[in-house]
């Protein structure tokens, strides 16, 4: 078949390691890959159904080279984090939005998809299976990654015959390296998404076209790109990595999802122009967290921002980290323990 096959073999509860800890250098994490000890497989069947996945040793898939995913690039990704709390148990946070969001891009790009329950239920088996490799209280998280992919052989442009739906992980420290707030790049060459494309799905061609101009960026010294939106280049759509809120007085603004950036909060069209007269920016997202932003440069004009103990951005990110990590009481049912 074009399925997706491990080359490794599935390993069993009963064999997981026991020792409290891998041998990592806890202290200086990056966001890189440390591979872990197990990865899950859920492999669809012809008619695109998920039954029981399984476990297995994290390592190299075998995919037919004409898979779906390879040459129409039919994939999705998350990215959820676990949290090591202080009594040794492990925390997710909101994994069931994640299971949503992968069923909207599901349907977007024509996949069958997992049910919620089956998504949590292997985060949470790979989680626990690769509890060793979780970063200590403070020293950082366990980045999990499902992908779901096309992994069946397709000549024509059509959807897939069959499916994968796969979870990997790895302990990650800061997405940005050290803790410093970011200098932005506003690009208006290249773009991210665009109207009536895949934006507001994590499908995974939503990337690459990104790279260019992130290389671009950091070659010239800035943490990461903020794109406008396509049709008038004016408005704020989001960073590479993150979505970006621009704060003035009391009020926080985010670009409004329609359809190229992924959801936020309080949302409208933010104008470039309203930069200039912002207090504090911040970006946040999964693998970024909360970050201010100290800096953004359009035009050739540098606009320079709040950082620090006392901005907004550093509230949320106390309370949040706090919430997740289990050092707040979660009084939203948000975070779901393992
Ligand atoms: C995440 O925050 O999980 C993302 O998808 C961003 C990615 C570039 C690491």
């Amino acid at each position: 078949s074009g399925a997706v096959s491990s080359l490794q073999q599935v390993i069993r509860p009963s064999t997981y390691g026991e020792d409290e800890y891998a041998d990592v250098d806890w202290d200086n994490l990056g966001f890189g890959i440390t591979p872990a000890d197990y990865m899950y497989i859920n492999q669809s069947t012809k008619d695109g159904e998920f039954h029981q996945g399984q476990l297995s040793r994290y390592g190299a898939l075998e995919l037919s080279p004409a898979a779906g995913v390879l040459n129409y690039g039919q994939g999705l990704y998350e990215g959820t984090k676990a949290y090591r709390k202080e009594d040794g148990r492990l925390l997710v946070f909101r994994p069931d939005q994640n299971a949503l969001r992968m069923k909207m891009g599901a349907d977007r790009i024509c996949m069958p998809c997992p049910s919620v329950d089956q998504f949590v239920d292997a985060v949470k088996q790979v989680a626990l299976a690769n509890k060793r490799w979780t970063p200590p209280p403070g020293k950082g998280t366990m980045y999990i990654r499902p992908l779901l992919m096309g992994s069946g052989p397709i000549m024509g442009l059509a959807p897939a015959p069959e499916y994968t739906f796969l979870i990997y992980c790895s302990p990650v420290g800061n997405y940005f390296k050290g803790f410093a707030p970011l200098n932005l790049y506003v690009e208006d060459e290249f773009h991210r998404a665009t109207r009536g494309g895949a934006g507001g799905v994590k499908s995974i061609t939503n990337y690459a076209p990104v790279l260019k101009a992130i290389a671009r960026a950091k070659g010239n010294g800035y943490s990461d790109v903020l794109y406008l939106d396509s049709v008038h280049k004016r408005y704020l759509e989001e960073v590479s990595s993150c979505n970006i809120f621009v704060l003035k007085g009391r009020v926080i603004s985010t670009p409004a999802a329609i359809g190229t950036i992924l959801q936020g909060v309080e949302e409208r069209a933010v104008a470039v122009d309203e930069l200039a007269e912002a207090d504090e920016v911040f970006c946040t997202g999964t693998a970024v967290g909360v970050a201010s932003v100290a800096s953004i440069t359009y035009q050739g004009k540098r606009l320079e921002y709040k950082v620090g103990a006392e901005t907004v951005a550093q509230q949320l990110y106390s309370i949040l980290e706090g919430i997740k990590s289990g050092a707040i009481e979660d009084k939203k049912g948000w975070v779901v323990e393992i």
